[in-house]
């Protein structure tokens, strides 16, 4: 049922998402149902891949049209295109790569950044009771991205383009340093991180694995060290509520959970591999039935 295999013919494109581990991916289950509610002749498998190259290279025909990448390959994955959007180039990681029709090319995106600002910046609207504006509800915000990998560089930049300050926190200071220089920022070390509280109403991303299924424990930073943020993003989702992200409610912060980042850039990921609007309320429904 989840494949849909008896529509597979010689004319169905196969598409997946590229990580390690790979059996948490809720993303088979998402883009084989939307694929279906359109039909479209495609299908969608989690790759368990340990070598990005090989598989590129090994799986070269024109019937492997698009993949999506997770961790830890979001940065290989970028190496292995022929083309990188420019944004994803600065950022220095893909979350999606697609076979270019004309030519056969791999062209690679990030669609992370644009995921995860549209839920912050959608909660930060609703919470002010603020009509869309053309002006972000980020501009002149203090951001702090916990992080400094793939997923870090993504809401750094994404943050720095919509007029936010930003601040890097990462527990090995010399990637804060490299990350918060590029975007114009400043970087701290975690530890740091406890004792930073100069102003009200700051904004806080988590962009490590710190508080991921099974370690629900664990959290990237302790509660009393929250509480002069207004809203709190976590781009874990699993668990959805996350330790962090309870406790930044039990200091009043707005929650912003992982899945809305990875609702967001679903959306535009399936238009880019279908060519159709994404049904978004299906993808929306199909995340909660598989949490
Ligand atoms: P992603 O693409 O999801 O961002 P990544 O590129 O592997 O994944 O980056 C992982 C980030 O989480 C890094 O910033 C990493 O910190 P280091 O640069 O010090 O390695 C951070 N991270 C991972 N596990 C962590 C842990 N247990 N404590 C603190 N930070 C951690």
């Amino acid at each position: 049922d989840l494949y849909n295999l008896r529509q597979l013919g010689p004319d169905t494109k196969v598409h997946g998402v590229i990580g390690k581990p790979i059996g948490h991916s809720k993303s088979p289950h998402l883009y084989n149902a939307a694929f279906r509610s359109v039909n479209f002749n495609g299908i969608y498998l989690p790759l368990l891949v340990d070598n990005v190259a090989n598989f590129i290279n090994a799986y070269s025909s024109p019937d492997f049209v698009g993949y999506s990448y997770t961790i830890p390959h979001k940065e290989d994955g970028l190496r292995c295109c022929d083309e990188v959007d420019p944004i994803a180039k600065a950022i220095g990681a893909i979350s999606q790569m697609i076979r270019r029709p004309t030519d056969g090319k791999m062209i690679g995106y990030n669609v992370d950044y644009l995921g995860a600002i549209a839920a912050i910046e959608e909660a930060l609207r609703a919470s002010n009771g603020a009509s869309p504006a053309t002006t972000s509800p980020l501009a002149g915000k203090l951001f702090v991205v916990i992080g400094a990998g793939g997923a870090g560089k993504a809401l750094a930049y994404g943050a720095m383009e919509k007029g936010a300050r930003v601040v890097v926190a990462n527990r090995t200071y010399e990637k804060a340093k490299e990350l918060a220089s590029k975007v114009g920022g400043q970087a701290i070390t975690l530890a740091e991180l406890e004792n930073f509280h100069p102003e009200d109403g700051m904004v806080l991303a988590n962009t490590t694995s710190v508080g991921m299924k099974p370690n629900v424990d664990l959290t990237p930073l302790p509660k009393n060290a929250l509480s002069r943020y207004c809203l709190v993003f976590d781009a874990i989702y699993t668990p959805k509520l996350t330790r962090l992200l309870r406790e930044a409610q039990e200091v009043g912060a707005i929650p912003v959970y992982g899945t809305e980042m990875f609702i967001n850039q679903a959306f535009v990921q399936f238009e880019r591999f279908t060519g159709y609007p994404a049904p978004k309320q299906l993808i929306r429904d199909t995340l909660v039935k598989n949490s």
